[in-house]
């Protein structure tokens, strides 16, 4: 059975992080703002990343990454729990800025789709040039 753990990144390890959100072909220009950044690890190797924004009420996914050969295992859904429980106050909005093809993924984890436009026009995070073509999804914190 293979050991999966999840903590919070060192400032040592962005690299690292930036290597793995690039693996999966996203973008990694504003990882320098993120507040929270998770890397996952399964006997000791790196397999995922996760990187958290804010603004204001708004806790954005700003980068959400799991290597090809180890997704649909969970490390995603495990990463984003972690992150939900640990890192996001009552009352607060987790936002994704996705594509389409992630619907599926959540959906499945409890968020709701927002409307995008309206959601894009509320900040800058959200109004990036990156997020252009993204849909929005959203997960409010009780
Ligand atoms: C999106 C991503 C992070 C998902 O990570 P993952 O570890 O594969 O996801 P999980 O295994 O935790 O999936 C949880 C559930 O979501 C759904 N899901 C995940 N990926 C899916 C897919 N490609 N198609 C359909 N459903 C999917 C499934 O219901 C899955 O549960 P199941 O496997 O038991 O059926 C991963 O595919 C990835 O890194 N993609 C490239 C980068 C990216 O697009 N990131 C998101 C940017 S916001």
């Amino acid at each position: 059975m293979e050991q999966l753990s999840i903590e919070e990144a060192a400032a040592s390890e962005m690299k690292l992080v930036e290597f793995l959100i690039k693996s999966s072909k996203l973008s990694s220009e504003y990882l320098s703002e993120a507040e929270r950044t998770l890397i996952a690890r399964e006997n000791g190797k790196a397999v995922g990343c996760l990187a958290l924004e804010k603004m204001g009420k708004k806790v954005y996914l700003q980068s959400l990454a799991v290597i090809k050969e180890k997704r649909r295992q969970g490390i995603g859904r495990a990463l984003i729990n972690i992150a939900f429980d640990g890192y996001v106050n009552k009352g607060e909005i987790v936002i994704a800025l996705t594509l389409f093809w992630n619907n599926k993924f959540y959906r499945t984890l409890g968020f709701r789709k927002l409307n995008a436009r309206k959601v894009k026009k509320a900040d800058e995070i959200a109004g990036r040039a990156k997020h252009k073509y993204c849909v929005a999804f959203g997960k409010i914190k009780k």
